[in-house]
């Protein structure tokens, strides 16, 4: 057996584990979801989520990952058989390897959008805003939407992105698969070491600059009405369903869990590295990027430049439109825009690139682990692949959305579902309570024992009925081109891995 890859210092593992969960879902996914779901009190069902799903997923999947690369695997396929010792096991896996491809296909588009912003700010080439006085807020916005549709496009059926869409996608792929081909330690940590610092030095100074901004329209609009908009609660929430399974459904999200790509970075670990309090860190520094940076920037300026009752309408219309819309609006306003601009998307950017390696290493790692090829090979062939398959989401309308529908929600809870169950079911709860202990610096409460046991599946099993009662059933049925292709390609997808991992394993039993 091939020696596997190492991470070089345990502070290089957590920026980049960190790198992994801190991505566009912190600051344009988290903000909209905690307005649209009752603000200050969407925190509650967030924080029991946090502590019942989150930490322990993340502690699992540490563990199966640490305890499959020290056996040479690095996936689900693998780890899932060296767990369970059941020749379907490995077909059980097959998610943690087509989940990531399907999710960074359209992942890494989007990434290259905020590169492109992050360009055009620097230059300049954003439209801007001369006048706020008596001027609806629709009409401040107006040229920002134009620019952003113009740009990536819009169509009923086919989409016709703008020649720069297309190139920088082209561009964002070749650095990621740059990248991912030097490796771990010399690739991704060495990207996480530097983008992470950068990723939070930007949003201080965001933050610090939102916070002191004045509102050239809304006197009585500041900072604290901004956090105010969104911190508020309306505990009448708390009662609808939907709130509990967005909340769960963002925790998963952000934590990059129940997909099999925690796992993979795991699988880079020495059989006595620490779990328990990497994980726990990894975990804390998505959580202080999300709820104190990522609350603090997109939301409070769209509050102090357009008003509470705007600023609403803006978060409902979702997250590219905070992030693309109503923030170039508001930056092009203030001195220096063009500054605060590339700072805004080269953040977005910093966050987007640290996840969108840690979608792709999943694949990477299965042929290398499975098939033995060799690295820089596996990286081209990767992004060729990722490159022709994300053809579907830049020039496919709906496509996109149908993806993350899956992505999102469906396939993450089933994964986590399946990881925990073999690993504190079938595998062996006492030997699976070891693993997470092994070499640990801290010492878990046993009151998280019975949690992972019991606690956490039952709750995954309510979030999956409970999701397919909502919402599941009515998209299944509903249809329109865009959506069949889409899931056309995830089947075409977890075939193709299906029978790669056949063709796989019945080579090491030869
Ligand atoms: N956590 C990432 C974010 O907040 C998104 C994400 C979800 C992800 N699943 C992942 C990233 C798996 C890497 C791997 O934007």
């Amino acid at each position: 057996m091939t020696q596997r890859q190492r991470w070089g210092t345990r502070i290089g593992l957590i920026l980049a584990m960190a790198g992994n969960a801190v991505g566009l879902g912190n600051f344009l996914r988290f903000p909209v979801q905690a307005a649209k779901h009752g603000g200050g009190a969407f925190m509650i069902p967030y924080f029991i989520s946090f502590l019942l799903l989150g930490i322990p997923l993340m502690w699992v999947e540490w563990s199966i990952g640490r305890y499959g690369g020290v056996r040479g695997h690095g996936t689900s396929p693998g780890i899932f058989s060296l767990l369970w010792k059941n020749k379907f096991a490995k077909y059980l896996g097959i998610i943690g390897v087509a989940g990531p491809l399907a999710i960074v296909i359209y992942y890494a588009y989007i990434e290259s959008w905020t590169l492109a912003y992050a360009i055009f700010s620097l230059f300049g080439k954003i439209p801007k805003v001369t006048n706020f006085q008596g001027v609806g807020f629709e009409e401040i916005l107006k040229p920002f939407e134009g620019f952003l549709t113009g740009f990536t496009g819009t169509g009923k059926f086919f989409i016709k992105p703008s020649l720069f869409a297309y190139l920088f996608f082209v561009i964002t792929i070749l650095i990621n698969i740059w990248v991912i081909a030097r490796g771990v330690a010399k690739g991704i940590e060495a990207i996480a070491k530097v983008a992470m610092p950068m990723l939070f030095i930007f949003a201080v100074i965001l933050v610090v600059r939102i916070f002191t901004l004045g509102s050239p329209v809304h006197p009585d609009s500041n900072a604290l009405k901004g956090l105010s908009f969104l911190w508020e609660p309306d505990f009448s929430k708390l009662l609808d369903l939907n709130v509990w399974l967005s909340a769960a459904g963002q925790i998963f999200f952000t934590l990059s869990i129940g997909m099999g790509a925690i796992m993979v970075y795991a699988s880079y670990l020495r059989e006595e590295d620490d779990i328990a309090l990497s994980g726990l860190a990894t975990a804390s520094t998505n959580e202080f990027a999300e709820v104190v940076l990522g609350a603090s920037i997109a939301i409070p300026a769209a509050v102090i430049f357009f008003g509470y009752q705007n600023a609403e309408k803006i978060a409902q219309a979702g997250a590219f439109n905070l992030a693309f819309v109503s923030m170039p609006a508001v930056l092009s306003y203030i001195p220096l825009g063009n500054i605060f601009g590339f700072l805004w998307f080269g953040l977005l950017f910093f966050a987007g690139i640290t996840s969108s390696l840690a979608l792709t290493q999943p694949a990477m790692a299965f042929l290398e682990d499975e098939f033995k090829i060799p690295r820089k090979k596996a990286a081209i062939l990767i992004g060729i692949f990722i490159f022709l398959s994300a053809h579907i989401p830049i020039f496919i309308s709906g496509a996109l959305d149908e993806l993350d529908f899956w992505m999102g929600t469906f396939f993450i809870t089933l994964f986590a579902g399946t990881e925990l169950i073999i690993f504190f079911w079938v595998f062996n709860p006492k030997k699976a309570w070891k693993e997470i202990n092994k070499g640990a610096d801290i010492k878990v409460p046993k009151f998280f024992y019975y949690v992972i046991r019991y606690v956490t599946p039952l709750i995954i099993l309510a979030i999956f009925l409970g999701w397919f009662i909502q919402s599941g059933w009515k998209n299944i049925i509903s249809g329109s081109p865009g959506k069949w292709i889409a899931r056309a390609y995830i089947i075409m997808l977890l075939s193709l891995l299906a029978g790669l991992v056949y063709i796989a394993f019945r080579r090491k039993k030869e």
